[in-house]
Formats: C-alpha cells, structure tokens, sequence
C-alpha cells in the first residue's frame, strides 16, 4: 500500500466526505426539470419534431406521443424514419405517429413537406427544429449554400417562415430550436451561407450556425409577439448523438470514450427541448435561450443584438425567396 492509499484510510473522513459530494453532484443532475414528472397532456395536439429519427430528436418525438400528441417525425432517410415511427409506436401505444420527409439543407424539399403539412394538417401547436449536422465535408448545395449552413439554418429558417401561418392560427403554439454552447465560438459573417471565408477547421461552421440560430430566434420571437406563438432557442448538453456520425472512427472512439465518463445521454440531451416544449413553466416565455438545465441564460453577445438580428432575419429572407 503506498502512502496515499494508507492516508485515505487512515482518515474515513475522507472517503465519507468524497461520497456525500458525489452525492450532491448527482443531486443536483437531477434537481432540474424532469419530462417524466410533468404532468402536461398533448391530446388534440400537433407536433412536428425535424431529424427526429435518432438521438435528442427521437426522445423528444416519444415524450410527445405518450402526451397523446399527434406526432410527426421529419426526417430525411425514409427507412431510418420508418424504423424510430415503429419504434415509438410500440413503446407508446400510440398509433398517431406519422413519417414525412424532410431533409433541411434543400430549399426545394423544404418548400415540399410544407406543402404536405399545409394540405394534411389543420393546426400545429409545436415545432422543434432539431436536424442539425456537423462534420460535413464542405459542399456547395443546388441553391448555391454552403451545406452546413444549409441544414442548420437556412433550411430551418424557411420551414419555420411557411409554417407561421399556421401555427399563429393554431395559438398558443411554441417553436423550440436547437442550438449549442458551441454558439460562443461561432462568428457572424453574411459570407458563410455561400461558403466563402470558411475555415474549415473542427467544427468552426457548425458553430457558426449555432450563434446564426440564436440570431434568428430573437428576432422571429419580436415579429411573433402577441400572436400566441413563442420562439426560444437552447443547449440541449454535450450529448452522445448521431451528430459524430461524419467523423472518422479514431474522432467517433475518443468522443464515445470521454462521453461513457461526462456526456449526457439523448435522452437528458432531451430535457431541454422538452422543457421549452411542453413545461407550464416555459408557458408564455419567448425570444430566450435556456442551458442544458433548464435555465434561463444569456447567450453570447451577437446573440443578443437585435440590428444584427433584423438585418440577418432579412437576409435570410432574400436567401429563401423564391426564385
Ligand atoms: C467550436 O465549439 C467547440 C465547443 O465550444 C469548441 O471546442 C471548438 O474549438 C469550436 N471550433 C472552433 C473552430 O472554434
Ligand atoms: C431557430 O429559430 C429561428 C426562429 O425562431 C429560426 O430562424 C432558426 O433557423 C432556428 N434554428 C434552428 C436550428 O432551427
């Protein structure tokens, strides 16, 4: 036994008082809000989860079917949406659980769902723009957007802009976006969105588009205001997902190897979003951004820039207009 060993031993206290603060840690994980203790029903509801699939978005998809929602999975891979339907349908009960497909880096196959929606759908209650990626290699799309950007923001952008109709009529409803802590690293810069002046090291654009999330959610919750529909965008945690998936495997074990130890699961990875979503405490909130926890916080300061917010909301309707 070397002396370090002998000393804890020697002094139970240490132990005991190692114990009771890991403990308090996991104490204070739980001490924020819990989906499985709100009591919040969705019956008559609808509500559409984007990249709901796999990770963050299907636990949020799952917790709006057993609220009794009307759920609509829009997800870019048809047999993969099939799968997590067929998934949520057994472990709920529910049957109304339904796939359409989207994939948010086109504006065409936007425009399309939005069409679907409007024809098969009287109301929307919720929206939770959550299909994101990062790691993609750098493409520039048919609509001349860099793809990154394509996906995480303009893409959602345009759905959430053809679905506002619908939802102020549908009041009060709540559109919830996914953005990251990652946000604090990103820049603003107009030239992006065609993918110029990139660098693309790791995770610079996803970053980026994270902060334009923020951007854009401010100033679609002032347009919004007193219309019943609130915007609030959040971090949902440094979650294990399907996000890594364009890594290569040496970047894919590290990340799984640190997460088996610190991350959240995606289902934790869900609290949040659930908690802009359907909480009776987030009733009423807009135009704000909440942590992993739950709680309200302030975002880096371009996020809280409401010329920049104006001027990117406008730019981003150029961006999306119709050819
Ligand atoms: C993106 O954000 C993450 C998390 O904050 C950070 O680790 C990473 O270095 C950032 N990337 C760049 C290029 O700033
Ligand atoms: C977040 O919301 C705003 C409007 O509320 C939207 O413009 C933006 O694209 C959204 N971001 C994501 C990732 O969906």
């Amino acid at each position: 036994m070397n002396w370090e060993w002998s000393f804890i031993y020697s002094h139970p206290l240490w132990m005991v008082s190692t114990l009771i603060l890991a403990i308090i840690v996991r104490a204070q994980r739980k001490a924020s809000w819990n989906p499985r203790a709100c009591p919040v029903k969705l019956n008559g509801k609808t509500a559409i989860v984007t990249g709901a699939n796999t990770g963050i978005g299907k636990f949020i998809a799952l917790d709006f079917a057993r609220r009794g929602a009307r759920v609509i999975l829009a997800c870019r891979n048809e047999a993969r949406g099939n799968a997590a339907v067929q998934e949520i349908r057994e472990s709920t009960g529910s049957q109304n659980v339904h796939l359409r497909l989207l994939d948010t880096s086109s504006l065409d196959s936007v425009r399309k769902f939005v069409a679907q929606i409007l024809e098969e759908e009287k109301e929307l209650h919720i929206l939770v723009n959550n299909a994101g990626a990062s790691g993609l290699p750098s493409k520039i799309t048919a609509d001349g957007l860099e793809i990154t950007f394509a996906t995480n923001h303009v893409g959602p952008f345009l759905l959430t802009s053809l679905l506002l109709d619908l939802l102020k009529k549908s009041a009060p409803a709540r559109i919830v976006n996914v953005s990251s802590m990652n946000h604090w690293r990103g820049e603003v810069n107009f030239d992006h969105f065609r993918g110029q002046n990139l660098k693309h090291v790791m995770d610079a654009t996803y970053n980026h588009t994270k902060l334009h999330n923020i951007i854009w959610t401010n100033e679609l919750a002032r347009k919004l205001q007193g219309t019943g529909v609130t915007a609030n965008s959040l971090h949902p945690g440094v979650v294990m997902t399907d996000v890594m998936r364009n890594y290569n495997f040496i970047v894919r074990f590290l990340f799984n190897l640190v997460g088996f130890f610190f991350f959240k699961t995606s289902e934790e990875g869900a609290f949040s979003p659930l908690y802009c979503a359907v909480s009776e405490e987030a009733e009423g909130i807009t135009g704000k951004y909440f942590d992993s926890d739950c709680s309200l916080v302030l975002p880096a300061p371009p996020a809280r820039d409401s010329a920049l917010a104006v001027k990117e909301y406008e730019f981003c309707e150029r961006l999306t207009a119709k050819p």
